[in-house]
């Protein structure tokens, strides 16, 4: 989908990335080759829950991540995605998808942008390796003072053995 000069596809790649793991690490690599610009598109504030990292610290561990891909860059936005995606003119939504389930929700989100932006969201098959890996499990994961090096990129690993929670729970310990 390399547009001819005339055409050029500029995909925005939206998410809380709370933080980035290797899951969206992959789509991002994929859509630089897909697209002439990829547009990584922090939300400033995740509906789910309060993010455990900052808007900073995320945009920045994006930036790292993703330093060797030349078509890619990072910014934030609040409010409505179709907005943005105008703003920025994209022309087209990316979003990965790990599991069938995932189809369900993202189906409707995809319509309801099309609807409000008239921006088409293409849908990019998660690799198996990265299947189960999600921001909420990674972060279970490190509160409970395990090893997370498998699932996210070393920029993000850092940063998260910096900020090490205090008081993992010890093995073996019942309460
Ligand atoms: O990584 P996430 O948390 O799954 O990303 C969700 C995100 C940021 C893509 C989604 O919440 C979003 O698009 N938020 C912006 C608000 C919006 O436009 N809502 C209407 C979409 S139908």
């Amino acid at each position: 989908m390399n547009g001819s000069p005339s055409t050029p596809h500029s995909a925005v790649y939206p998410g809380s990335f709370d933080p980035l793991t290797r899951g969206h690490l992959d789509v991002i690599e994929r859509a630089a080759q897909l697209f002439d610009h990829v547009l990584v598109a922090v939300v400033v504030n995740p509906q789910k829950r309060e993010p455990l990292f900052t808007l900073d610290e995320r945009e920045a561990m994006i930036r790292e991540s993703v330093a060797h891909l030349g078509n890619v860059e990072v910014d934030h936005f609040r409010g409505l995605l179709a907005d943005f995606v105008r703003h920025r003119a994209g022309t087209v939504i990316v979003k990965g998808l790990r599991v069938v389930s995932d189809f369900e929700s993202e189906m409707a989100t995809a319509l309801m942008n099309r609807s409000l932006s008239a921006v088409d969201t293409v849908f990019l098959p998660s690799d198996p390796r990265w299947s189960f890996v999600s921001s909420t499990l990674v972060k279970e994961v490190y509160n409970l003072g395990g090893d997370v090096a498998a699932f996210v990129p070393p920029a993000v690993l850092r940063v998260m053995q910096a900020n090490r929670p205090p008081h993992p729970v010890p093995p073996n310990v019942s309460s």
